[in-house]
């Protein structure tokens, strides 16, 4: 799979390719991450201008669609996409199922929005797909770019090194993770539940199934129907 994450400051992402999991995918090949600079497509030379005042007034800076569209359009023209993505409060929720969905695919472009977003004719007619990470707003795109690449990667065959750990996590089926101890089996006094010191692995394997079906109940009910 290849991601290219277009953005106005791509340093901000860098760390999070950097290190632990995402990196050795990475160096393993078996995803390819490019972070491109929004400003190499700037328009007017020196000054190199990627954003511009709102027509009508108003404060905040708008990220310009030439830029954005030299930059898509480059892309595009090497190879093709599967989705182009911007992220935006505006999107459709991240969930599992549609990290599931993007970690099946080839290619895919996100674009991360900055100031007060991007011209709105980028939205019309360069994007496929908007994707919000929470009802909430964050300064850039880029650190939700993160989050939708951490989600998706992980989910590539051979990035985890137990194949199953991702089948195991919390959201696959809609249910909540099982709860999980390690050593000491017992510290300051606080335990854990015998089963799991018992060896037994099907009894196990059915304690994780209804801790997770507990959990699910208590703290998101509405992942259950
Ligand atoms: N950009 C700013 N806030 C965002 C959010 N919640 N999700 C995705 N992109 C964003």
């Amino acid at each position: 799979m290849r991601i290219d994450i277009i953005s106005a400051v791509p340093d901000l992402m860098h760390s999070s390719f950097n290190h632990s999991i995402l990196k050795r995918a990475i160096n393993n090949k078996l995803v390819e991450v490019n972070l491109i600079n929004l400003r190499e497509y700037a328009i007017g030379g020196k000054s190199k201008q990627i954003d511009d005042y709102a027509f009508g007034g108003g404060a905040g800076m708008v990220l310009m669609i030439e830029p954005i569209d030299k930059c898509i359009s480059q892309l595009k023209s090497e190879r093709t996409y599967d989705d182009i993505i911007y992220m935006s409060p505006d999107g459709e929720l991240l969930t599992q199922k549609l990290c599931n969905k993007l970690s099946l695919v080839k290619n895919i472009i996100i674009l991360c929005g900055h100031y007060k977003g991007v011209d709105e004719r980028v939205r019309e007619h360069l994007i496929t797909r908007e994707v919000s990470i929470g009802d909430y707003v964050l300064s850039g795109g880029e650190l939700p770019a993160a989050v939708l690449s951490d989600a998706v990667i992980r989910l590539l065959p051979g990035v985890l090194n137990d194949e199953t750990s991702a089948l195991s996590d919390s959201f696959q089926d809609n249910l909540l993770a099982p709860p999980v101890y390690s050593r000491p089996a017992e510290y300051k006094g606080w335990g854990i539940p015998p089963v799991l010191l018992s060896g037994h692995g099907a009894n196990i394997d059915k304690w994780r199934h209804e801790q997770s079906i507990e959990r699910t109940k208590l703290r998101r009910p509405n992942l259950l129907h």
